[in-house]
């Protein structure tokens, strides 16, 4: 008799049961299996080898946020005891894969790597909904790109430690593994270099901001901010506990002006110089014939490399106008030295003129330097022209420098402006947004960009290591903002980074994002709700 009522309270159970593991980035292939479901209480236990501490822990830490439940770790299995097991195993091929196997015994978590078993940890994370009993599932999940990145400007506005933490967690709440973090530009230098200490005794302060859209109003307002060596160190720590590499971005030759204002012997002119107010791009840059600007370069570099283990480190590469190089004596003795660079790429954009033969020297310095240190260069896609067949090319003024580096046997990182400019609008009537940035790039866009497309070979496209958003700060000025403008769209940008293409449909996805944004509101994060007008401030005030 006890059998039986335990019998009609499963099958009532599964009869109520919501769980349906529709999770954000949807899985590749997710089994539902006949039998009972796995009940979640007190009772259940996590069973991990010590090689998967920082995973049991960060599982332990979400059954704890989500259903209060603060379930033990143990490595040694006890008969009777109901266990979510994670394990790396063999049979998982893909190292960022897993396999998540829930039946009425007990929960499984095998992934390819401890990565793979972190992503498990994600999606069982997303799929429990209170203690509502989890349904028989085999779901089998690996990753369509290696590279999942989102970027964050930190210079334009400088964002907390406390607060790339969390930014650095909603990454890991999306299966992200790249963290491409902008700490310098014209604007501000967010760096300690204890060679150069100028760089942030005076490059990480400006004297005031533009107001609005480089208007003729400056806020005379001082403002500043840096990380310190420690504090990088934590933040890389923090990231790698997490699957996430950090990648720092040191954006050179041009977006100097912070470095030329520390130290004004590093331009063509000498100065003075005096850290942006406002924004777009300033002629001043680093003189690329100074034989100081190299020491410059190389210390710094050294100090970075130090701080990130990440393999690839970006040199930026972008928007560098020549003019002060074609008034510069110096530079111009160089640049008749030098050969003509062999033309690789069109004319992309009017933005900027082809790449400079004296910028393609610097960055074939820059490119060497790296190399002897066993690092690999990555630059924005003005680069491509005569740099290194070796050097990484993020694909920015859209998708077609991308897809000629790839042809030509780059690799490429996809983050192009028409799909993953998320300091662009997300919703096209802008009375009520918080920040008028310009651009309009609606989440439904962000979903239908492939990185990877059928239009290029399939040699080209095995070059496209994957894609990532960028969040560039000019207009981002509080922490709130910057959340507010990743999301939702972080969420459509996961699902093209994770899910195969064929598996793909927006208003799948948005059904799913509704239940996903449940774990926005519990970790507290600021997003675009314009998908949901019930959840909007009532009664807006309209002009
Ligand atoms: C860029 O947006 N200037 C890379
Ligand atoms: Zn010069």
């Amino acid at each position: 008799m006890r059998k039986l009522l335990f019998l009609v309270a499963m099958l009532l159970s599964v009869a109520v049961s919501a769980v349906t593991y529709d999770v954000v980035p949807l899985p590749q292939s997710v089994d539902m299996q006949k039998g009972a479901p796995f009940i979640l209480d007190g009772s259940v236990q996590i069973l991990s080898p010590v090689e998967l501490q920082q995973e049991a822990d960060f599982l332990q830490q979400y059954m704890e946020d989500m259903v209060g439940i603060k379930p033990s770790i143990s490595q040694k299995r006890e008969k009777k005891l109901r266990y979510i097991e994670l394990s790396v195993s063999p049979k998982v091929s893909a190292s960022e894969g897993y396999v998540l196997t829930i039946n009425n015994k007990g929960i499984a978590i095998q992934g390819g790597s401890a990565a793979g078993v972190f992503y498990g940890i994600q999606t069982l994370r997303k799929s429990i909904d209170g203690l509502q009993p989890l349904p028989a599932v085999v779901i089998t999940d690996a990753p369509r790109f290696s590279w999942r990145g989102m970027h964050l400007d930190c210079s334009r506005h400088f964002f907390s430690v406390s607060f790339i933490k969390k930014f650095i967690d909603l990454l890991a709440l999306h299966n992200m593994n790249v963290f491409h973090w902008h700490i310098t530009d014209d604007q501000g230098w967010r760096i300690e270099i204890e060679k150069w200490p100028r760089l942030i005794e005076v490059g990480a302060n400006r004297t005031g901001t533009i107001i609005g859209t480089n208007s003729d109003l400056d806020d005379n307002k001082p403002y500043g901010g840096y990380y310190t060596k420690a504090e990088a160190r934590e933040i890389v720590a923090y990231a790698a506990a997490r699957h996430i590499t950090v990648v720092p971005e040191i954006d050179m030759p041009g977006h100097m002006l912070a470095a030329l204002a520390s130290y004004p012997e590093l331009g063509c002119t000498g100065g003075p110089y005096q850290v942006g107010h406002y924004w777009g791009v300033y002629k001043d840059v680093l003189c690329v014939s100074n034989e100081r600007v190299y020491q410059f370069v190389e210390d710094v570099l050294t100090e970075v490399m130090d701080i990130f283990p990440s393999e690839v480190i970006h040199i930026g590469g972008d928007e560098t106008p020549t003019e002060k190089w074609e008034q510069c004596p110096k530079c111009q003795v160089l640049q008749k030295s030098l050969p003509t660079p062999q033309q690789k790429s069109e004319e992309f954009s009017p933005l900027t003129s082809k790449l400079s033969p004296l910028q393609a020297y610097f960055t074939k310095r820059v490119f060497d330097f790296l190399t002897a240190h066993h690092r690999r260069a990555l630059g924005w896609d003005e680069i491509l022209d005569g740099s290194p067949q070796d050097a990484m090319i993020m694909s920015w003024r859209g998708m077609e420098p991308g897809s000629k580096a790839a042809e030509t046997g780059h690799d490429v990182i996809m983050a192009p402006t028409t799909h993953c400019y998320f300091d662009y609008q997300q919703v096209e009537d802008t009375q009520f947004e918080p920040s008028r940035c310009g651009g309009f790039i609606p989440i439904e866009k962000v979903y239908a960009l492939d990185p990877a497309p059928d239009s290029l070979s399939v040699e080209a496209r095995k070059h496209i290591l994957g894609t990532q958003a960028n969040l560039w700060s000019e207009y981002l000025t509080t922490e709130s903002m910057v959340e507010y403008h990743a999301l939702p769209r972080m969420s459509a940008l996961a699902e093209v980074q994770w899910t195969q293409p064929e598996k793909k449909k927006f208003e799948d996805f948005i059904q799913r994002l509704s239940g996903f944004t449940q774990l926005l509101d519990r970790y507290h994060y600021s997003y675009c709700k314009h998908l949901w007008p019930e959840r909007q401030i009532p009664n807006r005030w309209q002009f």
